[in-house]
């Protein structure tokens, strides 16, 4: 779905797991708000009741057919937009998004299913202005996850299936994509977020000076 009436901006966060996404969304959150930019901090698998259904299938996963975890993202995704991002987009605000539809694509497509008929199912979302793309090697994401944060891997984050997922995330072709190198320190990775999202919030800072 387009978005050109709306006064907001959707910024979407992407990457396979462990690449460092959710601490740059917060990073860029503060600095963000801290110019006076009023920002929504969200996330998908949302902590909605489908969301938390998801998260079953983290446990259980054997229990869901592909297709039917397929249609457990689409209806968290639908309640999301409905619920949250296009009242905030129509609200004029900057919309953060650790993950949206590129994950459905590139995760339920490893599974399997065509990314580009996935795509073509999530039309009712609304178009991200701009999708960061953080790309790591898997060996730096993996070590992350298990290292970092103390964590087994979960069902999704086997090697095999993750290597797919990101073929797939970098074969998607929009013109409001940027790739991110996410295998460098914090402060270099925010860097390169803060030059992306500059270009697009530039007119906004001029019509409303503070
Ligand atoms: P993640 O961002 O890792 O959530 P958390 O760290 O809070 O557990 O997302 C959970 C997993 O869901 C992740 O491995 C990717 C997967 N996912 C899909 O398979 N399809 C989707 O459409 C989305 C949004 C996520």
């Amino acid at each position: 779905m387009n978005t050109p009436q709306m006064p907001g901006k959707l910024i979407v966060f992407e990457g396979t797991d462990g690449t460092g996404k959710t601490t740059q969304r917060d990073l860029l959150g503060r600095y963000l708000l801290a110019k006076g930019y009023p920002v929504i901090i969200t996330k998908e698998p949302t902590d909605g009741p489908y969301g938390m259904k998801i998260r079953e299938l983290y446990r259980h996963r054997s229990r869901f057919s592909r297709e039917e975890e397929l249609e457990l993202f689409l209806a968290d995704r639908r309640q999301h937009v409905k619920n949250l991002l296009l009242p905030s987009l129509m609200e004029g605000k900057i919309i953060l998004c650790d993950r949206y539809y590129f994950s459905t694509a590139a995760y339920q497509g490893a599974l399997g299913l065509d990314p580009e008929i996935i795509l073509a199912q999530n039309d009712f979302a609304p178009e991200p202005h701009l999708v960061l793309l953080f790309q790591a090697s898997l060996d730096i994401g993996l070590k992350r996850i298990t290292a970092g944060r103390g964590e087994t891997l979960n069902n999704f984050e086997q090697r095999e299936f993750l290597e797919k997922v990101a073929t797939i995330f970098s074969a998607i072709k929009r013109p409001f994509i940027r790739n991110i190198d996410a295998s460098g320190t914090m402060e270099d990775i925010h860097r390169q977020v803060v030059g992306c999202v500059s270009d697009l919030l530039q007119p906004l800072r001029t019509a409303s000076p503070d």
